[in-house]
């Protein structure tokens, strides 16, 4: 029996999950969307070429790994479509490497206007990606979401009448105006949509967690893709400016069917800074100069939406929550590069909250409201680690702040990216 191996991120997202899996992936057989959808939206530079994944694992880019969308995905079918072609017209033989669980819940017209019904009423804005989270997770738990194999059963037509014309009624309800409720097609067209789809994405539909525990079985490496992070995790995040699934380790199982006792090596991600897209509280933003150099130097805009992220320096208090709660076995450091362009770090290893100084993360408002961040500073000015191919090649500099994470956090920093480029990753044995 092998061991599935997991890829978390552990802030508010983006932290370069998607250059991690594409590495780990080179030795994977498997590699397995847990949790989230396409709000989700993984970057990977593959010699120039850069591919932006919203659904498919980003470990189907190694060419021989088998990109598996697990049940506690929730599934938008056209965006789905939209990523086979992409990768196919880039030569990648999706036919063969893509399975999606028949558990897994269907996005459909009506959750994209709800989200952004929901979103214009909210006096306190979460700033959501508008692909129809949230509203296709209320379903789901709700007991009315509609899954992939729904899509082959006797009853689809009259669940999905059901399902679209209950939803209409509530996009009015929130969209008082009713422009977005205008937007909803008729069902006819939605049916007929809708049955194509199921009929297009029929031959990828498998049992994926039959598949995963048999590929286990056979020895083989599966890899788990997280998507968001463990700061917008529903139970475990910054609630309510959270996503609606739980990108922590908990969701991996329950998004999979994998078992704790299957699981090996949780790799948690995180950028050499930090950066949130959305609203919601941030200890360590930097709303002044510094917070915009690290946005420009660093590319920092939304992949799904193309917003400007906000940045700031590195938290290791919520990192050490992040171990806490995902039992992180070691670390993934992305973006040195970028941090090493400044003369001087900040990293956060304290919270000051009203002159009581903390190492304890808590995703209590009020409590993050009021935390200052402690800084111990850091040297910067890396200069250039294009051309490093391992840790010992790094600046001494460099080296510091990689051993500083890890004295303070207390697992080891396997992974190393000095670039976006597949290549720009150092790894430590
Ligand atoms: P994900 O959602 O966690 O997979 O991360 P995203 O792909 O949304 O955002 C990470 C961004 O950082 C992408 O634009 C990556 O190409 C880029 N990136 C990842 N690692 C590095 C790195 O080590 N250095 C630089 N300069 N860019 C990186
Ligand atoms: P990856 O996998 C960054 C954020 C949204 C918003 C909140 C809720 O690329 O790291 P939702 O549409 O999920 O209801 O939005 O969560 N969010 C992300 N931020 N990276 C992501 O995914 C995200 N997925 C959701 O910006 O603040
Ligand atoms: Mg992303």
């Amino acid at each position: 029996m092998s061991k599935a191996d997991v890829v978390i991120g552990c802030f508010y997202g983006d932290e370069g999950k998607g250059k991690v899996i594409d590495y780990l992936a080179m030795d994977a057989d498997i590699a397995v969307r847990a949790t989230g959808g396409d709000n989700a939206g993984h970057t990977i530079k593959i010699d120039g070429v850069k591919y932006a994944m919203h659904l498919i694992p980003s470990g189907i880019l190694s060419g021989h790994t088998i990109g598996m969308i697990g049940n506690g995905v929730v599934l938008n079918p056209e965006v789905l479509l939209e990523e086979i072609s992409n990768l196919k017209g880039h030569g990648y033989d999706v036919d063969r490497y893509l399975k999606i669980s028949d558990k897994a819940h269907v996005i459909l017209p009506y959750h994209p206007l709800l989200d952004m019904a929901l979103e214009k009423n909210r006096s306190a804005k979460i700033g959501t990606t508008g692909k129809g989270i949230g509203p296709a997770y209320c379903d789901k738990y709700e007991r009315s979401g509609l899954r992939v194999e729904d899509f082959y059963a006797s009853d689809f037509k009259e669940k999905l009448r059901e399902l679209t014309e209950s939803r209409r009624a509530l996009i009015k309800y929130y969209d008082s105006d009713n422009c977005l409720a205008d937007q909803l097609l008729s069902f006819d067209k939605i049916y007929e949509v809708y049955a194509g789809y199921g009929e297009k994405i029929r031959p990828y539909v498998c049992d994926v967690l039959t598949c995963l525990h048999k590929a286990l079985e056979r020895g083989e490496k599966v890899l788990v893709e997280g998507a968001q992070a463990t700061l917008l995790d529903i139970d475990f995040g910054s609630y309510p400016f959270v996503t609606s699934s739980n990108p922590t380790i908990g969701g991996v199982l329950t998004g999979t069917g994998l078992s704790a006792s299957d699981i090996g090596n949780v790799y948690g991600v995180i950028k050499a800074y930090s950066s949130r897209v959305g609203e919601g509280p941030y200890v360590t933003e930097l709303l002044d100069e510094i917070g915009d150099q690290i946005r420009e130097l660093g590319h920092e805009y939304g992949t799904t939406t193309g917003r400007p992220r906000r940045c700031g320096w590195l938290d290791l208090v919520a990192l050490k929550y992040a171990k806490r709660v995902n039992g992180l076995t070691a670390l993934a450091v992305n973006h040195l590069d970028t941090i090493g362009k400044f003369d001087k770090i900040q990293v956060c290893v304290a919270y000051d909250c009203d002159g009581t100084v903390t190492e304890d993360f808590s995703t209590n408002l009020e409590f993050l409201g009021r935390a200052k961040p402690v800084y111990k500073e850091l040297s910067g000015a890396f200069g250039d680690l294009a051309e490093c191919r391992d840790f010992d090649m790094l600046p001494q500099a460099a080296k510091d702040y990689i051993r500083f994470i890890e004295s303070y956090i207390g697992i080891p920093v396997k992974f190393i990216g000095t670039g976006a480029d597949r290549r720009n990753m150092l790894v430590r044995e």
